[in-house]
């Protein structure tokens, strides 16, 4: 479909696909990006469109693989120039998921690689899309079932390998599966009331005068989105910062750390800022919060986002949240690592790709840094919460052991009233939500004290 002057879909999709890959961006940002160079009278529309592949072909990406490998042989799709290889998935996906007509898939591809690359590379995905048209996928995955169950459960559902490995080690094989298809189903959204301008009351209100139902939850501030007419961004209260979206146990962590209108708090990894805002707004705009990000393109963002939303307690510095120092110390300090996003593929199913076990053991140092450096600027008998968007226990439970053992701070025990206990020996203190357990991320808490 040519869309635009001179630019098709497919175009706009790779280029979303590699920006992901190269720079890790969200398939949302890069979409952003890419969109920033686009004209046209359809380009709303394209927009809708371009997002839907993107996120479908990142969440579908290890079923779609699996289908080119089979008949790449020997190679893998690893192995092929980048952008030619997300042409391949774009077209594998049309034809083995939207179900367009196999000529049409193929010749949009086509296009493209002839524009882009030569002649001989335009035959050579000319012959892989005739066999990837006619690869009979059910069939492979009996085999694979036969011979493999996890990479059978991987390639079904569109998961590492790891991750399916270390669902089960901890869930044991049927929860597992339920996790697996929690994780590939449509993204259940929050809504906060930014209480600074509104009260969730009012809030809940406003919604349904506006078709958008909703539901309470065990966070005294945030709705669950049930259903609605128009999506929640489009409405003027969104607009005017009277709410945010927010994942409901990411919005539990301000409210256990429970910060006092008047004290000073540090945010060490800050951006793009949902908990600060949200300690800003328990804070009632009194006191101070230090927002630390070692990204200057996300504090950018935030600085925006709060002017928005009224915010005036918040000072943004730019810096290594492993190194920063402030002489005056903290009353309490967030500490929302850096971690795998295990936790979040539903939402970002991009971030499932991204991260190996090299990659995993290198930020689980960064966190254990953090945590040291937490520690250093708590004052004494100052608290803080550490928590991950990761369901991997060496992120969680064993980070906070580190944080006792080695760090000196103490475990609070926090009376956590819902979501999940967890693991080891400090499982009965902290907190864990699952997204087939709880309807939202999987998440990980704990409160920590300096003694
Ligand atoms: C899980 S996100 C934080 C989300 C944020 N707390 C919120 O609620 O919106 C982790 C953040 O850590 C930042 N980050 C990663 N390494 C860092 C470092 N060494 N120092 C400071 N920030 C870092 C990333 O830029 C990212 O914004």
């Amino acid at each position: 479909m040519e869309l635009f002057y001179r630019v098709s879909l497919q175009e706009i999709v790779a280029d979303a696909l590699s920006l992901v890959e190269e720079r890790e961006l969200s398939s949302k940002h890069a979409l952003e990006r890419v969109f920033r160079k686009v004209a046209g009278n359809d380009r709303e529309k394209a927009r809708g469109l371009a997002h839907a592949y993107v996120f479908e072909i990142e969440k579908w990406r290890g079923k779609i693989d699996f289908i080119i490998n089979s008949i790449l042989r020997g190679s893998t799709v690893e192995d092929l120039d980048p952008y030619l290889a997300n042409l391949l998935r774009i077209g594998t996906f049309e034809i083995h998921f939207r179900k367009v007509p196999p000529a049409v898939a193929t010749d949009s591809i086509i296009r493209v690689v002839k524009e882009r690359f030569d002649l001989s590379r335009a035959r050579f995905v000319n012959a892989l899309m005739r066999s990837i048209e006619g690869f009979d996928v059910e069939r492979a995955l009996k085999k694979l079932k036969e011979r493999d169950r996890i990479g059978w459960l991987s390639v079904r559902f569109s998961h590492p390998r790891w991750y399916v490995e270390y669902a089960i080690d901890l869930l044991g094989y049927d929860e597992a599966v339920k996790l697996l298809l929690s994780n590939n189903r449509p993204q259940r959204y929050y809504v906060r009331a930014n209480t600074l301008k509104t009260d969730v009351d009012s809030l809940r209100d406003y919604l349904e005068e506006n078709g958008v139902r909703t539901a309470l939850t065990p966070v005294p501030d945030v709705l669950k989105v049930l259903e609605y007419r128009k999506p929640v961004t489009r409405l003027e209260w969104y607009r005017e910062g009277k709410f945010v979206i927010q994942d409901l146990a990411s919005a539990y962590v301000a409210h256990v750390l429970n910060p006092e209108p008047g004290e000073r708090v540090l945010d060490l990894a800050a951006a793009p800022g949902s908990k600060t805002f949200h300690a800003a707004a328990l804070m009632e705009n009194r006191g101070e919060i230090v927002a630390v990000d070692y990204s200057y393109d996300r504090l950018m963002r935030m600085r925006e986002k709060m002017k928005l939303l009224g915010i005036e307690n918040v000072k943004l510095v730019h810096a290594d949240g492993q190194s920063f120092r402030d002489g005056e110390g903290f009353d309490r300090v967030i500490l929302d690592a850096p971690c795998s996003s295990s936790g979040t593929y539903r939402q970002f199913p991009e971030v499932k790709w991204r991260f190996n076990e090299d990659k995993i053991r290198k930020i689980i140092s960064v966190q254990r840094n953090m945590l040291r450096n937490a520690y250093e600027n708590l004052r004494d008998g100052g608290e803080m919460t550490y928590s991950t968007c990761s369901i991997r226990i060496d992120e969680d439970e064993e980070n906070v052991l580190f944080a006792l053992e080695k760090v000196g701070l103490e475990l609070v025990k926090h009376d956590f009233g819902w979501g999940d206990r967890g693991f080891l020996e400090i499982g009965d203190w902290v907190f864990r939500t699952w997204t087939h357990r709880h309807d939202c991320n999987g998440f990980f808490i704990a409160k920590l004290r300096k003694a």
